[in-house]
């Protein structure tokens, strides 16, 4: 059980950035990527779909022998992670935008949000915003068009500048000191964004977050790999594959990038 891989699922190549910070934490582990590219955007669609969609490919990652599933992906955690929890006895984590530590954070008590619709519209969104921000202003913006634009690779095309510019005028009007990146995509944007926003505006995500309760499940479960052998890093697309390749042109293991029709 122990070498079987992670499986991590996005709707493209979000969840790249979070493999980054799972292969960081857990060096050992063999990891099985899922980029369900030909279905990106997610974020747009109803969480019926999301359910559909996100049933097929931990489908496909149990019939990779996954021992656990990270599902990377902000829109199909807050829609479907309970669905996948009560169908599938195997341990799931999820990812959710970090609106916890940006508020108990925060100075000037404004939060800013960049998410999808899918995630901003979840009852899970909801409940956690509600929990954590009595007392702050939280400006929530859906990132329309921005996930197409990295899935083709433009993290800092003029269009993906004029968006973001575009999206944080409302944030910096509100005079956040946090910025939430609540979609695994957006961390791709951060140098984009830095050239926009002041210095003194955080920007967060939760890919370390994600690490850490991986490996904490691992261990819970007893389900580390301990074995010496380099690990296996596989990434499976049904989409075009460059942008994958370019995001993962730094690894420093064999990666396999194999197309996948479904
Ligand atoms: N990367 C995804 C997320 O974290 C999905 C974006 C999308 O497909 O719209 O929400």
């Amino acid at each position: 059980m122990s070498i079987q891989p992670i499986g991590i699922f996005d709707s493209g190549v979000g969840g790249v950035s979070i493999w980054k910070e799972i292969h960081a934490c857990l060096q050992q582990e063999n990891t099985l990527y899922l980029a369900d590219s030909k279905h990106a955007p997610y974020g747009n669609k109803s969480a019926d779909d999301i359910v559909a969609l996100s049933v097929k490919n931990t489908e496909y990652l149990l019939s990779q022998g996954c021992k656990l599933i990270v599902v990377a992906c902000n829109t199909a955690t807050t829609n479907a992670i309970s669905h996948l929890r009560s169908n599938y006895d195997i341990p799931f984590i999820g990812i959710e935008p970090a609106i916890k530590p940006a508020a108990l954070q925060t100075k000037t008590k404004s939060i800013g949000i960049l998410a999808t619709k899918g995630t901003l519209s979840s009852a899970l969104f909801h409940q956690t915003a509600e929990a954590f921000t009595k007392d702050i202003s939280v400006i929530e913006i859906v990132g329309e068009g921005l996930v197409p634009l990295i899935e083709a690779g433009a993290m800092d095309s003029e269009e993906t500048i004029e968006l973001l510019t575009t999206y944080m005028k409302p944030m910096l009007a509100a005079n956040i000191d946090y910025l939430v990146l609540g979609c695994s995509h957006y961390p791709f944007l951060i140098p984009s964004l830095k050239k926009i926003l002041p210095p003194h505006v955080t920007i967060i995500d939760s890919g370390a977050a994600v690490a850490r309760q991986t490996k904490s499940i691992l261990e819970q479960y007893n389900m580390l790999n301990h074995t010496t052998s380099a690990p296996t890093l596989q990434f499976f697309s049904n989409g075009d594959t460059r942008t994958l390749t370019q995001l993962l042109g730094n690894i420093q293991a064999e990666v396999f990038i194999e197309p996948l029709d479904f």
